[in-house]
C-alpha cells in the first residue's frame, strides 16, 4: 500500500474531493462487485458504481434498462469491498428527471440502502434545480456533463461533444449551472479537449475526465475497459492489461486438462484417512 494510502485514516468524502481542485489529479474508476472494489480501493480516491454496470455486467445494449434495485445491489457490494475510497452511486435513468422530489426519494434510498456517500446525475438542461434540492437536503451530488449516455436515444448514439460552438456554449452553461447548484465534482465525458479545459477553468469544483483530455482535475475509466475485458474499447481508453486474453488462455488450459483427465491431479483430491 502506498504511503499516501497508509496516511489515510478514514474514507474520503465529498469535501476531500472538492478541495483537490487544481492539485494532485484525482484517481477514479468504476466498480460493481466486492472483489474488484477490494483491489481498486488501495489505488483510487473515488469508486463510481456507474450505471454502465448494465452494459458491462448485465449485457444490456445501453444504460437505460438499469434499475434502482440493480444500483442498490452493486452499491452494497462495492461498499463491502472498499474502506478508503469515496463511493458514488449513479442514479439510473428515470430516477431523478421527473421532479426534485422524486429525485430526493430515490437518492435517499440509494444512500440509505448502500451506505455510499454520494449520488451522480447526468446534468442536462433542467437538472441544476434538482442538484440544488438534493444538496440542500444533505445529499452530495456529482454531476455528469458532455456525452450523456442516458441521452442515447435523443442523440441517436454515443457521440463526442463540443466540436461546434453552439454545443460548446450549451455544455459549458450546463457545467457551470450544475457546479453553482452545489455539485461537489463534475464528470466530463467525451468532449473536445478545448472544452474540457474551458469547463475546468470555469467551475470551482474538480472536473473528472473520461475521453476529455488531461486538462481535467482527475480521470475516470470503466475498469473493465482499461483491463482489456472487451474486444472493442473506445479511442480514449488506454488498455493496461489483456484480461480477456488471459482468462481465455486460462480457461482453455483448464478445458484441455479436464478433457485429457489431467485435472484434478493427486494434489487436488481428498484421500480417505488411513485405518
Ligand atoms: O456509468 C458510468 O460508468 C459512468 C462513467 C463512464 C463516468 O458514468
Amino acid at each position: 500500500m502506498s504511503s499516501h494510502r497508509q496516511e489515510r485514516l478514514r474514507r474520503l468524502a465529498a469535501p476531500d474531493i472538492t478541495q483537490r481542485k487544481g492539485k494532485t489529479p484525482i484517481v477514479c474508476l468504476t466498480a460493481y462487485t466486492t472483489p474488484m472494489a477490494e483491489i481498486l480501493d488501495a489505488h483510487c480516491d473515488l469508486l463510481l458504481v456507474g450505471d454502465s454496470v448494465g452494459m458491462v455486467i448485465h449485457g444490456l445494449p445501453n444504460t437505460l434498462g438499469v434499475t434502482m434495485e440493480m444500483m442498490i445491489l452493486h452499491g452494497q457490494a462495492v461498499m463491502r469491498g472498499s474502506k478508503q475510497a469515496m463511493v458514488v452511486v449513479d442514479m439510473p435513468f428515470g430516477a431523478y428527471e421527473g421532479s426534485p422530489e422524486t429525485a430526493h426519494v430515490n437518492a435517499v434510498r440509494l444512500i440509505k440502502e448502500t451506505g455510499a456517500q454520494a449520488v451522480k446525475v447526468e446534468a442536462g438542461p433542467t437538472v441544476a434545480a434538482t442538484v440544488e434540492y438534493l444538496v440542500q437536503r444533505g445529499i452530495p451530488v456529482m454531476g455528469h456533463v458532455g456525452l450523456r449516455p442516458q441521452a442515447v436515444h435523443l442523440e441517436g448514439g454515443f457521440k463526442a461533444k463540443g466540436r461546434e460552438s453552439e454545443e460548446r456554449r450549451r455544455i459549458l452553461q450546463e457545467a457551470s449551472a450544475t457546479a453553482e447548484a452545489g455539485a461537489f465534482a463534475l464528470v466530463v465525458e467525451g468532449v473536445a479537449e478545448g472544452l474540457a479545459r474551458e469547463i475546468t477553468e470555469a467551475v470551482s469544483v474538480p472536473t473528472i475526465g473520461i475521453g476529455a483530455s488531461s486538462g481535467c482535475d482527475g480521470q475516470i475509466l470503466v475498469t473493465d475497459d482499461m483491463l482489456g475485458l472487451f474486444d472493442w474499447t473506445p479511442k480514449f481508453v488506454r488498455r493496461y492489461s489483456d484480461l480477456r486474453g488471459e482468462i481465455s488462455r486460462a480457461v482453455g488450459a483448464y478445458a484441455d486438462d479436464v478433457r485429457a483427465r489431467r485435472f484434478p491431479g493427486p494434489a487436488e483430491i481428498y484421500f480417505a484417512k488411513a485405518g
